[in-house]
């Protein structure tokens, strides 16, 4: 941060309660945690709130398909996120429940104040609603008759409702963002939402639902026929949390906020919707919205359909909170889509934190313990040539002092690149300066102690640079190096001779142990016995032909028929799965199919599908399945084959 600002306050978006966390929640919450952990260090009053969206439909139909009420699903879906958090040893100051009283006065205090304006009226609409997305699209907005969001079929939908004036803010916004440069970033996503809002008109916002449709959600002050629109509820959340209406001192004191942290698929709530609403409401603007990307599973969107989803309590249970954290810290380019892999992870922890700042810890504490009894060493300068010290020392300062800009600058992924150049030097200085030859010559005592006294002195303010990312392991690191008060100040960090000499080192174990990985290209030679039993094998299977062709036996073999679906059942503990009863004609079967985040029960029955007759039954989550369903799948979008016009069970398909 070039100029230091007077405060910091940092949002994620709140999270829908219709599912356990995952990676990409992990990711906002962690890059929320890290931002606010640099400001509190830098002495920055800090105000970091996340919480939890827990009205709208999809909490109602998770609530319904778990046969429990959607207040009982938000309690207990909410625990997940809270144990997650801090399980990633997240420093949360607030968390809000938009189910909390002091969040729904707030909201529907606002409603009112803006009705009583005019600013909210009543119309009859006609349009296509997105049930995945809770929103309404018109026809023109549609993509091949799907929603533009998602992809997924919309409904049409014709009622009565209330509108939010967001129309009449179209000139203003474009304006705003044109004239406040860093108000939406990285600066491509504000050249988004200004080609949205220039290319096509903006449309006044449906903030209601009609409590037949929807119930779960804050009624309207004025219309208790009516729920509010959970994005007009969720995002008064940012304020409400920090006393508007409520507290005014509270308010005056984060607001506006300095960073709304979000994902860039709710860029349009974020960057159309929130101004609008805060402009209406006289209410200032957010200082900025950043979106991230997204985290993508090789090459492939992480979703649920597709099984692909990395679940963070895994990641940690297998290597570490500290190593998660700073993996998606360092790997994913702010503002970029990254790749998570098993393989980048492993590969990028033995290189940056077993190797590089796990090395050169062991180094420094062993050489410690070694050469200077296990006492960190004098600070002194003896009249030897102290030039590679000075040269290390000055590099590290220069390290820490740009990280500030940096960091203000939303480039944590560089700033983190920077301080792990800065370990790296430590190590290149000792391979250099090589105390383990000095200390086989007479008198170099204090040049060992000096030397070692500055490599520690660097690696203290390396841990310090990497504490908000790794906050346990640098403690750790930095109470090894014999600090009473181990948790870093970065506006006292560049002053040299901190580490009191004299104070015991202790041995903090291997703070990153190297992740052993079996080598995927063994020579035959590595691996004997595998490789003859492989090859004395039959084999089996019929070599698929080399140009992908299959014949038309082949084809044949597979015995496809329609079938009636005559009841359709959740598998309880298996959120993809549904149990079907299927008429197959001459009998009945029992299938199970991975649809169930595409298809509710009540809308598969009767319907006439087709399916793989004679496949091998099968054990499906302990459940049996005979058969399979055919269904056409493009990234999120499921829908069933079936067969047009009249058609009983056990037709053959061909
Ligand atoms: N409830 C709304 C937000 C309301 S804020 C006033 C919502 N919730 S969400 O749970 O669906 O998503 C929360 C965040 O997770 C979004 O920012 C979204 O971008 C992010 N991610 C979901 N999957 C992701 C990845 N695979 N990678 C990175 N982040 C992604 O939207």
């Amino acid at each position: 941060m070039s100029e230091k600002p007077s405060k910091y306050y940092v949002t994620t978006p709140i999270y829908y309660v219709n599912d356990k966390p995952h990676i990409g929640h992990s990711y906002t919450t962690i890059l929320a945690d890290v931002l606010a952990s640099y400001h509190r260090l830098l002495g920055i009053p800090t105000h970091f709130l996340t919480g939890t969206d827990e009205h709208g439909q999809k909490v109602q139909q998770a609530a319904d398909a778990n046969g429990i009420t959607p207040q009982e699903q938000c309690d207990q879906t909410v625990v997940r996120f809270q144990e997650l958090w801090k399980r990633l040893e997240i420093q949360n100051d607030d968390f809000i429940r938009t189910t909390e009283d002091r969040h729904k006065t707030v909201v529907q205090q606002t409603l009112q104040e803006l009705f009583d304006r005019d600013e909210i009226y009543k119309a009859e609409y006609e349009g296509w609603y997105c049930v995945g997305c809770e929103r309404f699209f018109t026809e023109k907005d549609l993509v091949e008759g799907n929603c533009p969001e998602c992809n997924r079929p919309v409904d049409k939908i014709i009622e009565s409702n209330y509108f939010f004036r967001m129309s009449k803010y179209q000139d203003w916004l474009i304006d705003y963002i044109e004239s406040n440069p860093g108000f939406i970033q990285p600066s491509f996503r504000a050249n988004e939402t200004l080609g949205f809002l220039k290319n096509k008109e903006l449309q006044d916002l449906c903030i209601s639902r009609p409590k037949s449709r929807l119930a779960w959600g804050i009624e309207l002050p004025f219309d208790t026929e009516f729920v509010t629109y959970v994005w007009f509820d969720a995002l008064i959340n940012y304020i409400s949390a920090v006393g508007y209406k409520s507290d005014e001192e509270q308010f005056k004191k984060w607001w506006p906020c300095s960073t709304h942290l979000i994902g860039k698929d709710i860029l349009t709530t974020h960057t159309v919707y929130w101004p609008t609403m805060l402009k209406a409401m006289n209410v200032a603007m957010p200082e900025s919205i950043f979106a991230h990307g997204w985290w993508l599973t090789g090459r492939t969107k992480m979703s649920k359909s597709l099984g692909n989803v990395v679940n963070p309590m895994d990641m940690i249970d297998s290597y570490g909170v500290d190593a998660f954290r700073y993996f998606l810290v360092a790997e994913m380019t702010l503002g970029q889509d990254a790749s998570f892999t098993e393989e980048a992870f492993v590969k990028r922890y033995n290189s940056d934190l077993a190797n590089d700042l796990g090395n050169v810890t062991n180094r420094v504490l062993n050489m410690i313990s070694r050469y200077c009894d296990g006492q960190m060493p004098s600070v002194s300068k003896g009249d030897f040539d102290t030039e590679l010290e000075e040269a290390l020392w000055k590099e590290t300062v220069a390290a820490a002092d740009e990280m500030g800009p940096m960091i203000g600058n939303m480039k944590l992924d560089a700033s983190i690149g920077l301080v792990m150049t800065a370990v790296r030097k430590i190590n290149v200085y000792l391979q250099e300066r090589a105390p383990w030859s000095l200390a086989k010559q007479e008198g170099t005592e204090d040049q060992i102690a000096y030397s070692l006294y500055t490599a520690a002195e660097c690696l203290r303010v390396c841990a310090a640079l990497l504490y908000p990312v790794m906050p346990e392991k640098m403690l750790a690191l930095r109470t090894a190096l014999g600090m009473a008060d181990a948790k870093p100040q970065l506006d006292k960090l560049t002053q040299f001779g901190v580490l009191a000499s004299g104070t015991e080192i202790s041995q903090p174990g291997a703070l990153f142990p190297r992740i052993e990985v079996e080598k995927k290209d063994e020579k035959p030679a590595d691996k004997p016995k595998k490789q003859k039993q492989k090859q004395q094998q039959p084999q089996k299977k019929e070599e698929p032909s080399k140009d992908g062709l299959i014949t038309f036996d082949q084809v044949m073999a597979v015995n496809l028929k329609t079938a009636v679906v005559l009841e359709a059942e959740k598998i309880e503990g298996a959120d993809k799965l549904l149990k079907l009863q299927i008429n197959l004609g001459e009998e009945k079967r029992q299938l199970v199919a991975g649809i169930a985040l595409h298809y509710t029960p009540e809308e598969l029955v009767g319907k006439t599908i087709v399916v793989v007759a004679n496949l091998k039954p099968a054990k499906l989550r302990g459940v049996k399945s005979e058969g399979m369903l055919l269904a056409a799948s493009i990234g999120d979008n499921l829908k069933l084959v079936t067969v047009e016009g009249e058609m009983g069970p056990g037709a053959s398909v061909k």
